[in-house]
C-alpha cells in the first residue's frame, strides 16, 4: 500500500511537472497583450523588423526569453520586456504562441538561395541548413532547432548579419556563429529571401 501510494505521488509530481513546463495557453493568450503591438495578436509580426513568433516550437521561444532576460542573447527592447516575466510567464506565452498559425511570404523563386539552403557552399565549408532546420523548413523542438519557413527575410537576413558578427551569441557551441561567418553577402540575402516562401 505504501508503495503504491509512493509511485501515485511520483506520478502526479510527473504530471504536474509536464503541465508546467507545457505552459497554459489561455494565460498566454491574456499575458500576450504587451506583445501584440509588433509581433501581432497571433505571432504574425505587424514590420518585417519584428520575427514572426506563430507556430514557433515552445522550447524555442522560451529559450529565447529567458536568453533576452538573463542579456545573453542582447536586445535592449526584448532584454527590457522580458525582464519582469516569471518562468511561468515565459512557458505560458510559449505555449500560446506556438499554437498560432505562421502566414507564409510570397517571393519569387531563388536558385542561389534553395541551393544554399538545401546544400550549402561546399568550397567555403557552409553546411546545408536542411541539416538542422529540415527541408520545409519545420527545425526540431527536441533539439531545440527553430522553425525558418515564412519567417520575414528582413529578420532573416539581420540576425543571420548577427550571428556573423558575433553579436547574437546564444546559439548553442557556437553553431550558427560558425557557419555565419562562411557566408557571403549574397548568399546570406538568397537564402533568407528563400527561407521567407519556403512552405
Ligand atoms: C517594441 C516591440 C516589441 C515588443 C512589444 C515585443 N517584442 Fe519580441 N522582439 C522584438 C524585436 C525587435 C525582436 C528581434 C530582436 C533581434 O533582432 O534580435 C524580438 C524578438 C522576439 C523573440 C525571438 C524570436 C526569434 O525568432 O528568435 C521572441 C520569442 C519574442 N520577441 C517574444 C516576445 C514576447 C513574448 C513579447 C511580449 C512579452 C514581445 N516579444 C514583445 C520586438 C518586440
Ligand atoms: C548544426 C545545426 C544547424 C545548422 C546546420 C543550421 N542551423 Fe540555423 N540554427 C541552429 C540552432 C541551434 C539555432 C538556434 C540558436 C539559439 O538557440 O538561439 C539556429 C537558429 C537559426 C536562425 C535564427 C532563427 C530565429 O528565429 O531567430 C536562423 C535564421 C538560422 N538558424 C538559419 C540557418 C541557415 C540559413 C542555415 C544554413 C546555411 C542554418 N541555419 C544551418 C542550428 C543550425
Amino acid at each position: 500500500m505504501g508503495k503504491l501510494r509512493f509511485w501515485m505521488g511520483l506520478l502526479l509530481a510527473g504530471g504536474v511537472a509536464l503541465a508546467h513546463a507545457q505552459g497554459n495557453p489561455a494565460a498566454g493568450k491574456e499575458k500576450a497583450m504587451v506583445c501584440a503591438g509588433c509581433h501581432g495578436e497571433d505571432g504574425n509580426s505587424s514590420a518585417p523588423i519584428f520575427p514572426k513568433i506563430a507556430g514557433q516550437h515552445a522550447a524555442y521561444i522560451a529559450k529565447q526569453l529567458h536568453d533576452f532576460k538573463s542579456q545573453k542573447r542582447g536586445d535592449p527592447t526584448m532584454g527590457a520586456l522580458a525582464e519582469p516575466l516569471t518562468g511561468q510567464d515565459i512557458d505560458d506565452l510559449a505555449a500560446y504562441y506556438s499554437q498560432q498559425k505562421i502566414t507564409i511570404e510570397k517571393t519569387e523563386a531563388n536558385a542561389l538561395g534553395e541551393t544554399i539552403y538545401r546544400t550549402g557552399n561546399l568550397k567555403t565549408g557552409v553546411p546545408a541548413c536542411t541539416g538542422c532546420h529540415g527541408f520545409g523548413g519545420n527545425g526540431n523542438p527536441g533539439a531545440v532547432f527553430p522553425q525558418l519557413n515564412g519567417q520575414y527575410a528582413a529578420y532573416v537576413e539581420k540576425t543571420l548579419r548577427d550571428f556573423k558578427a558575433g553579436e547574437r551569441g546564444n546559439d548553442m557551441n557556437g553553431m550558427m556563429r560558425a557557419l555565419a561567418a562562411r557566408m557571403n553577402e549574397a548568399e546570406i540575402k538568397a537564402v533568407a529571401d528563400y527561407i521567407s516562401s519556403l512552405q
